[in-house]
């Protein structure tokens, strides 16, 4: 079979370094093209992935015939970009936040929807595979009945090192904040969890950084109908607490509590986990490191894991993508997971203006 051919959109920022990389191992397709704004960037990207370049996504769109399109231009942007995609009726592959507001989000779905095209959603959490086996354990049974869930991220260099997303991917004066904050991280596990648990959620309590303002800790709590509590917190204008020997090893790419890439595999002092806990047992997850910690009655043991390193997580989402797109199936996760995902972390922000819980 032909491969299907692929265009980034956005294709000199720090994602879309991560999608190029990760096609390598997808058999199916072939990145032929990439738009972006930033000539400099253009030509780099260009030259080191041999693709053709444009500056004007549209004149990319008319000049080649691409089955995929990958939107990684910021959040603030999806929806003009997706609108424009789904004119030439090519599928699409839109990065995380689904957009900026409820509004946005649900334009980009109606339209995809309007002109017959798939809409993947990269939740690239979810391909990661300690995520994978949580979720395999879970709904196996072995942790119980579930409780809770939790992710705690603390990083960064004071308050005057922080390091925000910046207007040009969250509008001055809306939900925003840094690249670990909730809107841009925390919606990852917003996602996972949903996921994880099957559940819808019941009501929301918390309160996130809006993009120009000083920022505060973040946090959301997320009940879900079926009973169990999801709590987010992050805060990366103080100082990590944890101590070297608390790190672990990690076989794969990763973003630090800083929002720094890396993709190598290496030590992490400071490493990204959630814990979820349940009537049986519990597990300690380390999405990046591809370590997997279970927790019971006197037992502690790490679960064997079929690694694909960051960025294969990447690879996993498109392969999912591209079968859905050879055998006509709604894609493994679509907007409407984006929505979702977004509608609970705008109730967040909805509970700290009313200072109420909101049922969604
Ligand atoms: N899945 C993940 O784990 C993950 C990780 C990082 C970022 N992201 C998401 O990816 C998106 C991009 O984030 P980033 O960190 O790569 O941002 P970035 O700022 O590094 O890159 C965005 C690029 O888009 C380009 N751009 C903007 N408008 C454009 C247009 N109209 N046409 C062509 N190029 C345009 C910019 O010049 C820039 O080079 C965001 O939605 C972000 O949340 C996802």
């Amino acid at each position: 079979m032909a491969k299907l051919k692929v265009g980034i959109i956005g294709a000199g920022g720090g994602v879309a370094a991560v999608h190029f990389q990760a096609y390598l191992e997808v058999d199916s397709i072939e990145v032929v093209a990439g738009a972006e704004l930033n000539e400099v960037a253009l030509e780099e990207v260009t030259t080191k992935w041999g693709v053709r370049g444009y500056t004007d996504f549209e004149e990319m769109l008319k000049t080649e015939q691409l089955d995929i399109v990958c939107i990684c231009v910021p959040a603030r942007y999806h929806r003009h970009v997706a609108e424009k995609v789904a004119d030439y009726k090519v599928h699409i592959l839109i990065e995380k936040p689904l957009a900026t507001s409820l509004e946005d989000g649900q334009a980009i779905v109606d339209k995809c929807h309007a002109q017959g095209i798939k809409l993947y959603y990269g939740a690239s959490y979810r391909m990661l595979t300690a995520n994978i086996k949580a979720r395999e354990m879970i709904q196996n049974g072995e942790l119980g009945e579930i409780s809770m869930a939790l992710e705690t991220v603390i990083g960064g260099d004071g308050l005057e090192n922080y390091n925000e997303c910046g207007p040009h991917h969250y509008e001055p004066g809306t939900p925003g904040g840094c690249g670990m904050g909730i809107v841009d991280h925390g919606i990852h596990l917003i996602d996972l969890f949903c996921w994880f648990l099957d559940s819808e959620v019941d009501t929301v309590f918390g309160r996130g950084n809006i993009s120009g303002e000083i920022p505060a800790s973040e946090h959301v709590t997320a009940t879900f109908t079926n009973g169990v509590v999801v709590h987010l917190i992050a805060n990366t204008i103080s100082f990590s607490a944890q101590l070297p020997s608390e790190g672990i090893f990690r076989w794969g790419g990763s973003w630090d509590p800083d929002g720094k890439l890396s993709l190598e595999p290496g030590w992490a002092d400071n490493p990204a986990s959630f814990q979820i806990h349940g009537s049986k047992g519990a597990l300690s997850v380390y999405p990046y490191a591809e370590q997997l910690i279970y927790f019971a009655k006197d037992t502690v043991k790490p679960v064997r894991l079929e690694q694909r390193p960051m960025p294969g997580n990447f690879a996993m989402q498109m392969e999912s993508f591209v079968d859905s797109i050879i055998n006509d199936r709604k894609p493994a996760v679509a907007g409407e997971d984006g929505l979702k995902a977004l509608k609970i972390i705008l109730a967040a922000y909805e509970s700290a203006k009313t200072q109420q819980l909101i049922k969604l």
